[in-house]
Parts: structure tokens; C-alpha cells; sequence
């Protein structure tokens, strides 16, 4: 069969481009259901974009590759989107949108576009061999276990990293790239836990709480979780892409508490009143208790010198851990490096060397922060790639 477009899953990235890439498009996924990852996320309410989004929360070995595609297809142009097919969002913290309702609505959405633009999609649909020739590219398929050959102009990588293996997350797009000696960048697991030695943060499973957390290259004011394995929660995942094996990060307990003040007033005040009772006034009692183990936490307050209680609050606003590792693209939720910007041209997405060949979404070496940008570069990569063919 003859397509002008085959675009190589039925993703984010995938259903975007395929409205825009204009006639003759065909879109395969192995899944069973397109968007997959769109009707898990942001808790089955999709976190579909963010009001701040811009190059500076973007990860990538060329930070201004994603600059040309983020400015041509903004967040107001989904959100513009997501209007006119009246559903209806809520912002929830930091510039963060999702949905009122259900994540399914942003993927009803774009399957409206797909079937307005026209395009094909075949699910349960794997490649099975995959060469160029002189007008394009001839494609075996396995569609639901017949033998489907495709020919195409234009090829477009859609599969996504390799986050949820569970999912059906395959490395596809990197070997794709490989055969046609694109450069890709060493992927690792980023927005992901981190963890320790067994039984290190036990006592603490469950409890969170608002902190900095930072490290050499980043830092983040968001809430961490102490959980059975480890440490997760925003601040956690957050910096977990800025993370490398072996590093320390700094964790700042008391962002937004002026405590020596606070101890010194209550001193003052109660200087009868044990220390790690007020402390527990300012922290969650179960970690006071847990840093009571390393830290001079007993005792009254009217005992403590100034000198003490400022040491006191430097330990508790610099803690300094050191992961042991992550729990991987099992939990990750996104994959850091990919298909080397190097290669591909910001505005279309093109390998410059391989004519009609296209790389979108987070298959590229371009990784969002947590909180919709993800997204966003999904929308934003494919839309570029689709005007572009
Ligand atoms: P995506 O993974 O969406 O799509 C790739 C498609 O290719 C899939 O449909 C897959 O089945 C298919 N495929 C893979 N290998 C194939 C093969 N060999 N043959 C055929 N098809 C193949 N981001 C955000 O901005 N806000 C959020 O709320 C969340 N929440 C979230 C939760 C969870 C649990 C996860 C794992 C991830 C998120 N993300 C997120 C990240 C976001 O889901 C992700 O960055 C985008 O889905 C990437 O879009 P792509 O289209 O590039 O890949």
C-alpha cells in the first residue's frame, strides 16, 4: 500500500503530527489503544501542559534545539485546543493544567483531529523490516498478524522512550536511528525514585513534607516523600534528571520556616518545653524522631546556647544523602537522551542526512521538567514535524 506519511506510534507526538502532516498519512502502534501514556497520566487527569512552559525546563545536550518548535506550537495554542473541544481544566500548582474530568477526553480530542486530517491509524501493528529506497521507505508490517507492506515518502520516529517497559515502551526509534547512523545520546531513567539500602528510610515510609532539594546543576522547592525503597514525590523526581550514581543531594528540611527565630522565641516563651516537641510543631514528629538518632534533638529548649540551636537549624536545611540509585524505567516516568539534536533540524525535525526521515517527542533528546512539559514538547515536536512534511 502507498502512504505519503507513516509515522511510527500512536503516542503524544504520534496523534499530533499525524493532524498536521496533511494527506496520505498512516499511524501505527503496537498497543491495543493509542495514547496509553496519555490516559495513566497526571493520574488518570492528564497534566496536558503548563502555563510557564519554556525552553529553560527543558533537558538536553543542546538546550536551545527546542526553543523553534516550543515557539511555534505554545502551550495557549493546546490550551486553544482543548477549548474548542470543550473540555474543561483546572490549573493545580505551578503552571500545572489538567483536565476536570478524564485524560481520555485529551486523547478523544486528538483522534478527532486525526479522523478530521484524515489519517489512517492501525493498532496491534509492529514492523517487521524497514529499508529505504530512492522514492522513501518500504515498511513490512505485522498487523494483527497479517503481512502488511507499506510504502512511504516520509518516515516519522513517534515511539517514545524507553519509560514502562509495561506499557510497551520499546527502543524502537534508537535502533531506527542507529540503522541510519543517527547519533543518539545515552538514555537513563529521569523523573523516577530514588533509592537507599534496605530499611535506611523505614521509620519514614509515608510521611512528606515541603523541602528544597538540590544539587551542583539544580534545585527544587517541591514536596519529597519518604517512601519503603526510598525517596519520591515532585522534589524528588524533579532533580532525579539532574541526578548522577554516586552523588550527594542536598536536602533543605526548613525551605520556608524562619526556625531559629521560632526556637529562639519559644525559648524565650517556654524554655521548659522539650526541643523536639517544638520541633515537631515545624516537621512531621515521625522524621524528628528519626534525626534524633544523629542530631542533639533532646533536651529543653532553655538549655540550648544560640550557637547550638543555630547548628541545629544548618544541619536541618543542608542534609546531605546519597542515593544508592533509582528504581529505573520501570517506574520513570520520562527517559533522558535519546536521538542527538545534532542530527535533526529544530524547525522540522528532519534528519539532516537523511532526507524524509523525522524524529518527535521524547524519542529525541529533549526531556521536560515534571509538571506538563512533557507534554508540551510532544505537542509542540510533532506539530513542527506534521507542518514540515
Ligand atoms: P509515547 O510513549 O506517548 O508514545 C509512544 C507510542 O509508541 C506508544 O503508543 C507505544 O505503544 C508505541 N510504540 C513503542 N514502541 C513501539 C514499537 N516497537 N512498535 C510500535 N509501536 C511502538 N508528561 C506530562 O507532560 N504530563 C503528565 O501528566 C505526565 N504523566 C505521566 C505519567 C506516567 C505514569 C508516565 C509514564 C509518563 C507521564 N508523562 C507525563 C510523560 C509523557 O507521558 C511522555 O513524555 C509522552 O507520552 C511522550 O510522548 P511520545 O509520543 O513521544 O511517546
Amino acid at each position: 500500500m502507498e502512504f505519503e506519511t507513516l509515522i511510527l506510534g500512536a503516542g503524544a507526538a504520534g496523534l499530533m503530527c499525524a493532524a498536521h502532516a496533511g494527506p496520505g498519512v498512516l499511524l501505527i502502534d503496537h498497543a491495543r489503544a493509542p495514547g496509553e501514556k496519555i490516559r495513566i497520566s497526571g493520574g488518570g487527569r492528564c497534566n496536558f501542559t503548563n502555563l510557564h512552559a519554556g525552553p529553560a525546563n527543558f533537558i538536553s545536550a543542546n538546550e536551545h534545539f527546542a526553543k523553534s518548535a516550543l515557539a511555534r506550537y505554545t502551550q495557549w495554542d493546546f490550551i486553544d485546543l482543548v477549548e474548542r473541544h470543550g473540555i474543561a481544566w483546572h490549573e493545580k500548582t505551578l503552571g500545572q493544567l489538567f483536565c476536570d474530568g478524564s485524560a481520555k477526553q485529551i486523547i478523544a480530542m486528538l483522534l478527532t483531529e486525526l479522523d478530521r486530517a484524515g489519517a489512517t491509524l492501525w493498532l496491534h501493528t509492529s514492523i517487521k523490516d524497514l529499508r529505504k529506497t530512492d522514492a522513501g521507505y518500504t515498511v513490512e508490517l505485522d498487523r494483527d498478524g497479517a503481512r502488511e507492506v507499506v510504502r512511504c515518502r516520509n518516515l516519522v520516529l513517534a515511539t517514545g522512550g524507553k519509560s514502562i517497559p509495561k506499557m510497551g515502551a520499546t527502543g524502537l526509534a534508537y535502533d531506527i536511528a542507529a540503522q541510519f547512523d543517527l547519533p543518539v545520546a545515552q538514555t537513563r531513567p529521569a523523573l523516577v525514585p530514588l533509592t537507599f539500602p534496605e530499611g535506611r528510610f523505614a521509620d519514614l515510609s509515608g510521611v512528606s513534607l515541603p523541602v528544597r532539594l538540590s544539587n551542583d546543576r539544580a534545585g527544587f522547592d517541591e514536596a519529597m516523600l519518604f517512601t519503603h525503597r526510598g525517596i519520591s514525590g515532585p522534589a524528588v523526581l524533579q532533580l532525579s534528571s539532574y541526578w548522577r550514581e554516586g552523588e550527594e543531594i542536598a536536602v533543605n528540611l526548613i525551605p520556608d520556616v524562619p526556625l531559629l527565630e521560632a526556637l529562639r522565641a519559644r525559648r524565650q516563651s517556654d524554655g521548659r518545653r522539650q526541643l523536639n516537641t517544638e520541633l515537631s510543631r515545624h516537621l512531621p514528629a515521625r522524621l524528628v524522631h528519626h534525626l534524633s538518632a544523629r542530631l542533639p534533638l533532646s533536651g529543653r529548649l532553655g538549655d540550648q546556647s544560640d550557637k547550638a540551636l543555630t547548628a541545629l537549624v544548618a544541619a536541618l536545611s543542608d542534609w546531605h544523602l546519597t542515593p544508592s540509585g533509582s528504581e529505573g524505567y520501570r517506574t520513570a516516568e520520562v527517559t533522558l537522551g535519546g536521538i542527538d539534536t545534532a542530527a535533526l533540524s529544530s524547525k522540522s525535525m528532519q534528519a539532516h542526512t537523511v532526507e524524509g526521515l523525522y524524529a518527535i517527542g521524547e524519542a529525541v533528546d529533549v526531556t521536560g521538567w515534571l509538571g506538563g512539559y512533557n507534554f508540551q514538547w510532544a505537542w509542540s515536536s510533532g506539530y513542527a514535524a506534521g507542518k514540515a512534511i
